[in-house]
């Protein structure tokens, strides 16, 4: 039995989780910072790294309990070496390295994609990834550990941050895509046509227009924003649909022009019901295979990292106590 603890700390949440053999979850703990942040609207990175140092112990710990698992008993730690925030990742690594045992260096983006590894089916390589977070956007041809394309990628805010961006326009809290998400839920996803950036050509997304757009259009009808609860719902469904949209167009021709039978949709945003579905849809119309984690894996966890870890884990791809986190980390 290979006993992995994942931890990832590259952003807002310390995440501990001990996985064996690669896929099954004996403990995966989360704890959040949302309200931390909240009032700032946004990510205060000095505060996430204050918080880090005070949480990791008893996330760490915690996960160790409730897989009922000792350190000793541990075969490696997998810890998220980036990309992410470098103050929040340097708690993580340093503590890895603390407790000297460093065992496999997943790239925090690795953990997304091999999220879907923890489910009960996996997909075959190679296999079409959309990870969609509020770091990332991306579209990425993998085909094994360590063999990955990326067809493209968003040119300016990923899709996450587009939906707390646009949650903040509208005075909602953070992060903004839960919310945003239960809005849309009751308003008209056609009521506002809102600009779709389809980048002719190429994979790659934008969605910085569309925000923009959100904007102008927010400034126009201000007087009833707040007040009228069904201009919102209308706004956030308008908002949705034009980010779905793009997401969906792009992954469709990806599928069909690398003649991919499996597609994979994981990162934060992959939590959002409108997403799910109509990559369902999708998968249907083009006769492939979807594989969506559940939520708790799709949002930031260890446990994909820990999922991710145990695959350079049986490879032999372990690194030493020189390793370093970065802010900046190509996949
Ligand atoms: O993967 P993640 O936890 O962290 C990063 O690696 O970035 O993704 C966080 C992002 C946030 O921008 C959050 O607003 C978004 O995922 N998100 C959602 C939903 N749940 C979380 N976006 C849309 N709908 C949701 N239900
Ligand atoms: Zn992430």
């Amino acid at each position: 039995m290979t006993y992995i603890l994942g931890i990832d700390s590259s952003c807002d949440d310390t995440s501990a989780s001990v996985v064996v053999n690669g896929s099954r979850i004996l403990s995966n703990v989360v704890s959040s910072q949302a309200e931390i942040h909240e009032k700032y609207g946004g990510i205060v990175p000095e505060l996430a790294s204050r918080r880090h140092i005070e949480m990791i112990w008893p996330v760490v710990d915690e996960a160790l309990k409730i897989a009922s698992v000792r350190l000793e008993t541990l075969s490696g730690i997998a810890v998220c070496q980036g990309p992410g925030l470098i103050g929040s990742l340097l708690v993580g690594s340093s503590f890895a390295k603390a407790v000297a045992y460093v065992k496999g260096i997943p790239h925090h983006l690795e953990g997304h994609i091999f999220s879907v590894f923890l489910l009960e089916q996996r997909p075959a390589f190679p296999f079409l990834s959309l990870i969609v977070s509020g770091g990332h956007t991306s579209l990425i041809r993998v085909g094994g550990l360590g063999s990955y394309r990326e067809l493209g990628r968003t040119r300016d805010d990923a899709a996450g941050e587009a939906y707390d961006k646009v949650a903040k326009m509208l005075g909602l809290g953070y992060p903004g895509g839960p919310l945003i998400d239960d809005l849309a839920e009751k308003g008209d996803p056609e009521s506002i046509p809102f600009p779709r950036a389809l980048i002719p050509g190429t994979y790659d997304f934008s969605f910085s227009g569309l925000k923009t757009a959100v904007r102008n259009y927010i400034e126009k009808v201000s007087l009833n924003i707040s007040s009228e609860r069904s201009l919102m719902q209308n706004v956030c469904a308008s908002f949705q649909a034009a980010v779905v949209d793009v997401l969906i167009k792009k992954a469709e021709v990806a599928v069909k022009k690398e003649g991919i039978k499996s597609v994979t949709l994981t990162g934060g945003v992959a939590a959002n019901r409108q997403l799910r579905e109509a990559m369902k849809e999708m998968a249907e119309r083009a006769g492939i295979e979807l594989y969506v984690p559940p939520v708790a894996l799709c949002t930031d966890n260890a446990a994909m990292i820990a999922a991710a870890g145990y695959l350079h884990f049986v490879k032999g791809d372990i690194s030493g106590l020189e390793l370093n986190p970065r802010a900046y980390l190509p996949v």
